[in-house]
């Protein structure tokens, strides 16, 4: 049988998260200035400073930022070996087009693999150990490869995000988790609709997922999307009480 195009899921046929969530706040032209102002910061006096993108709607904000005001910003993208394929689509598609170099940072294939033989390719659902060793290899290794040599980095925080980040500062000099590294967060005041605001009006690639319902976009395995009325970050890590639901990335030591 011959499928008709109407019958294809297409793009366009979904609601597009652009629809769904542009909405500037009253003063999103002063946050964004603000936002700008800091980023020429953390080049000017804090070189060498990297953005971290986990390629989520922050993230592609913060560098098109950094690529339109022609910053000396590299951006790092930690590739766990667990991503969606769109995720890795649109790595690919930004590491075509960005001004500003894209590094990857992936695991010790060795530790994937001898993890996986050790505790099974499913372990993050047995135990919270089990998903914190999972992060460790996945993520926070490289993580600390990605971070040597840095006096700074810039992630994609927002205080609305859940009540465990609702302090998030603009800036944090006094990160102790991270290897001392000043920490900055320049859409920390940023709301989702003025995320989304950024994106449609500068026509930002961004996530499929987030056409999908994906606020929050981690890893496959640990990543669902979320039901009308359900929290920001209730995709991720679902079977998880809330207060373990950090994967250690801004955990403060
Ligand atoms: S997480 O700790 O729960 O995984 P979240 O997905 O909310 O974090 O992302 C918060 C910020 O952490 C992102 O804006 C980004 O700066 C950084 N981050 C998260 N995942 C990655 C990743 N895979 N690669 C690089 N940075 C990431
Ligand atoms: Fe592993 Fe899930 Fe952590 Fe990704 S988010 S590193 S798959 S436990």
């Amino acid at each position: 049988m011959t499928m008709t195009s109407s019958l294809i899921p297409s793009r366009n046929a979904l609601t597009r998260a652009t629809d769904l969530h542009a909405k500037a706040s009253a003063d999103f032209a002063a946050k964004l200035a603000q936002t700008q102002a800091l980023l020429q910061r953390a080049a000017a006096e804090f070189a060498p400073v990297t953005q971290a993108s986990s390629l989520g709607a922050e993230d592609v904000v913060i560098t098109h930022l950094i690529n339109s005001l022609q910053l000396d910003i590299p951006i790092f993208v930690l590739e766990t070996g667990a991503l969606h394929t769109e995720t890795l689509a649109l790595l690919e598609r930004t590491q075509a087009h960005s001004r500003a170099t894209i590094n990857v940072f992936r695991p010790v294939s060795e530790s994937v693999i001898q993890f996986v033989r050790d505790k099974g390719q499913d372990a993050m659902y047995q135990s919270i150990d089990l998903r914190k060793a999972c992060c460790g290899i996945r993520k926070m290794a490289p993580l600390a490869r990605a971070l040597t040599g840095q006096r700074a980095w810039i992630t994609g925080l927002r205080q609305e995000q859940s009540t465990a980040r609702a302090e998030v500062p603009l800036l944090d000099t006094s990160e102790k988790d991270s290897k001392n590294l000043a920490k900055f967060n320049p859409l920390a005041k940023w709301t989702w609709g003025d995320v989304w605001h950024y994106i449609a009006t500068n026509q930002v690639d961004y996530n499929p997922l987030h056409d999908q319902f994906f606020p929050s976009i981690g890893c496959a395995p640990c990543t669902r999307a979320i039901s009308l009325g359900e929290d920001f970050r209730a995709g991720r890590w679902w079977w998880e009480d809330e207060a373990a639901k950090e994967c250690g990335l801004h955990v403060k030591a």
